[in-house]
């Protein structure tokens, strides 16, 4: 079996519709056809400052939602990253085989440093991405589910898997992005232009969310002047971000949608997709629920994740160190 590798930070606490829409959602169906691998990346997420607290909390939180969602810890090894220590370690060796150049030209980190104050910019959020390409290169991994804003970084990773492959032989497998064709980005309801993220509360929808304030926020959602539900991303963005969005919580094609929804108004679309939008967090919502209550239950399913995961992740630690030429502990 082809083997898949996904991460999630927990920063975030409630998961968004871009983030089940661009990559979760294939972590589910990949269970059915890869060996999974699916992480709750907490190291990645002290690149920007956080409160130890509530970094706990939120670990456990996100790990609730991939189980409540549909991430089966029978088939599927689900752990935290900071519990296999194989991911820094594995990490430091790729820092030192990225250039300086290479990593600066990471858009995402460009464009988060340049959000910040520069004394507020961190190494680690420099050199995040190989901390990323570790994660996914520890466990051989072919396939990479995530959406659109991760390419760049899978990209990176192949770039790294190969160097190392040629300056020390093969060991590593070069990992494929597995983004998804219509959904691998999802916009921010009240910026269209922008993807969908935490950092404009009114234009995301979150799964954790009172599901009623999610549906307030689709009906709010900014559109057009024109009367028309057609898919035409460039001239319609808002509505074309709606219809993508329904089909894809549905099953139901654009094409059907546009056809059902002649002579309606935006109104319309906007409050049947709110609908379907609650329709599916409220029973998510009881399952989280479900597993935050019994958090003993929690973090035997992490550890026991935790524990299969470095079984692979530490064969492959022991051939890269001895590749690169490390002495072997007695
Ligand atoms: P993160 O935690 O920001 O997001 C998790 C996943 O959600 C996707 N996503 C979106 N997809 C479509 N539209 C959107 N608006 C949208 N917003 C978020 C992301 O592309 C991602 O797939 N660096 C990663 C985590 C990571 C990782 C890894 C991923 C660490 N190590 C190894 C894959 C493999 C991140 O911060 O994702």
């Amino acid at each position: 079996r082809p083997r898949v590798f996904s991460g999630i930070q927990p920063t975030a606490g409630s998961f968004h519709l871009g983030n089940y829409l661009g990559a979760l959602r294939n972590w589910i169906t990949m269970q059915d056809t890869h060996d999974a691998f699916y992480c709750v990346v907490d190291l990645h997420s002290i690149t920007v400052a956080m409160d130890p607290e509530e970094l706990r909390n939120n670990t456990r939180y996100a790990a609730a939602q991939l189980l409540a969602m549909g991430i089966d810890p029978e088939r599927s090894t689900l752990f935290v990253q900071s519990h296999v220590a194989e991911h820094a370690q594995l990490s430091w060796v790729l820092e030192c085989m990225t250039g300086f150049g290479e990593a600066g030209r990471m858009t995402q980190f460009k464009d988060k440093s340049s959000r910040q104050e520069e004394e507020h910019v961190s190494v680690g959020l420099f050199t995040y991405p190989a901390l990323m390409a570790a994660d996914i290169l520890l466990y051989r991994t072919d396939a990479v589910p995530v959406g659109e804003d991760q390419r760049q970084h899978l990209e990176l990773s192949r770039t790294l898997a190969q160097r190392f492959n040629s300056r020390f032989g093969s060991i590593f497998v070069v990992p494929d992005a597995h983004i998804p064709q219509d959904t691998a980005k999802i916009f921010d309801l009240q910026a269209p232009g922008s993807k969908m993220s935490k950092s404009v509360p009114s234009g995301v929808v979150e799964f954790m969310e009172d599901p009623k304030r999610s549906a307030k926020k689709i009906r709010s959602a900014v559109t057009d002047n024109e009367r028309e539900i057609r898919y035409d991303p460039d001239d319609k963005p808002g509505i074309s971000n709606l219809l993508v969005i329904y089909s894809a919580m549905t099953g139901r094609s654009i094409a059907e949608l546009e056809s059902d929804y002649e002579g309606h108004g935006y109104g319309d679309l906007k409050k049947n997709l709110g609908e379907v939008i609650v329709d599916f967090v409220t029973p998510f919502q009881t399952r989280v629920q479900e597993y935050l209550d019994d958090p003993v239950e929690l973090d035997k399913i992490l550890r026991r994740g935790a524990e299969r995961a470095r079984t692979t992740a530490s064969e492959t630690l022991r051939t890269v160190f001895d590749r690169v030429g490390f002495l072997p502990p007695a």
